[in-house]
């Protein structure tokens, strides 16, 4: 049977370095407070007015790209996951194929909008199409431009510490044999605390979520017959345009999901923790990928932490994790390696690769 594999990787990380001191100019914070709770000493942020999500995912697809040997105009489908568009619409994927010049195949781009587990959705679909052989060079993209959408000052300090940008792009391609490339995928998601890690406003939901868990939260409405819905400038005085997330209530659910969704995949190929060469889990917090590390009992050796440099970046910390870890050669050819992500949503998965 038609399988697929990872033929091309590359990742882009913006010039910019911003230290925790850095960030305590604008914030009541401390750098022993961050690499404390965060295990986070820096974190890239892109050029304002030159560079966008889409931009750093165009750099990170075109070393993908070159390292799939293939040309762009063969690239056939483009998957982009992000939090942080360059637009509400159009997506990003559109955005890329422009600034990449394949415009003239008129290949299809999907935008993806799974967070933290964007990456993996997007690879458990690419894998999906290659297999039925619809497809046979998917460019996936993952990519955010985070500190446009901060809040800098002390009140969003427990959001806007953890936060960075930067890009990470593959290719998937078909291969054929038993024990090569995407071995299993695995996705999940739970929407009954949507709103618990979350950027809802701008937004069409008028309320209607908050009064249904009897939340009564002042968004400014008018009792204007159309408008004043979406954005409003009661948001905006008020701070309400910014991520919100529940830091302990996150902590919680992530050290439960990412073991879970890491032994379904185990169980799924029947293999053992034992087996895996390396394990590159979505860069939320070192202290969750040190808690999980913990309970899967893995050596330090298995586990790929890079958040300390690069601080979550979201849809694509898995990407530039897995780019960093092949290019330091910590993962080499027929080595078995598992990708795992749980975000908001909540949304989780992972998936085992014979590199
Ligand atoms: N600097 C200094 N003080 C801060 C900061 C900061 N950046 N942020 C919050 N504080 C303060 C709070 O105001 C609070 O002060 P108070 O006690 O006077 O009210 C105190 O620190 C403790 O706040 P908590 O939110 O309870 O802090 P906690 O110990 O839970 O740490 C953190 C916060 C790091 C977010 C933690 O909850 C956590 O790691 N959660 C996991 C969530 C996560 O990592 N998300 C990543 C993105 S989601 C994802 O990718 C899955």
């Amino acid at each position: 049977m038609l399988k697929s594999k990872i033929a091309g990787i590359g990742h882009y990380v913006p010039e910019k370095v911003v230290t925790n001191n850095d960030l305590t100019k604008v914030m009541d914070t401390s750098d022993e407070w961050i690499q404390e709770r965060t295990g986070i000493q820096s974190r890239r942020y892109g050029q304002k007015h030159k560079e966008t999500t889409t931009t750093m995912g165009v750099e990170a697809a075109k070393i993908a790209i070159e390292r799939a040997g293939i040309d762009k105009e063969e690239v056939d489908f483009i998957i982009f996951a992000t939090l942080s568009p360059d637009y509400y619409f159009p997506g990003c994927g559109v955005l890329l194929q422009r600034e990449l010049g394949i415009t003239k195949t008129e290949i299809g781009a999907l935008d993806i909008r799974n967070q933290c587990s964007g990456f993996i959705y997007g690879l458990s679909i690419a894998d999906q199409f290659v297999k039925t052989g619809m497809y046979k060079n998917i460019l996936l993209v993952g990519a955010e431009m985070h500190s446009m959408g901060l809040e800098f000052s002390t009140p969003g300090r427990n959001v806007t510490v953890i936060f960075g940008d930067g890009a990470g792009a593959v290719v998937v391609q078909p291969c054929e044999g038993e024990e090569e490339g995407i071995l299993t995928t695995h996705l999940h998601s739970d929407g009954t605390f949507a709103e618990k890690l979350s950027f809802i406003n701008p937004g069409s939901h008028g309320g209607y979520h908050f009064d249904k868990m009897g939340q009564e939260i002042d968004f400014g409405f008018s009792d204007a017959e159309f408008g004043e819905i979406f954005m409003n400038e009661h948001m905006i005085k008020n701070a309400q345009i910014y991520p919100h997330m529940e830091g302990q209530f996150v902590f919680k659910m992530a050290v439960k999901k990412f073991p879970e969704v890491i032994m379904e995949a185990l169980a799924k190929t029947g293999k053992t923790k034992e087996d895996i060469d390396m394990l590159i889990p979505h860069q939320a917090n070192l202290r969750i990928s040190q808690f999980v590390q913990r309970i899967l009992k893995l050596r330090d050796d298995q586990v790929w932490n890079n958040i300390q440099k690069y601080g979550n970046t979201t849809a694509a910390s898995i990407p530039i994790a897995l780019c960093e870890a092949v290019e330091a050669g910590a993962v080499k050819k027929g080595d078995l390696v598992c990708l795992a992500a749980f975000g908001s949503g909540f949304t989780w998965g992972s998936a085992l690769i014979r590199w």
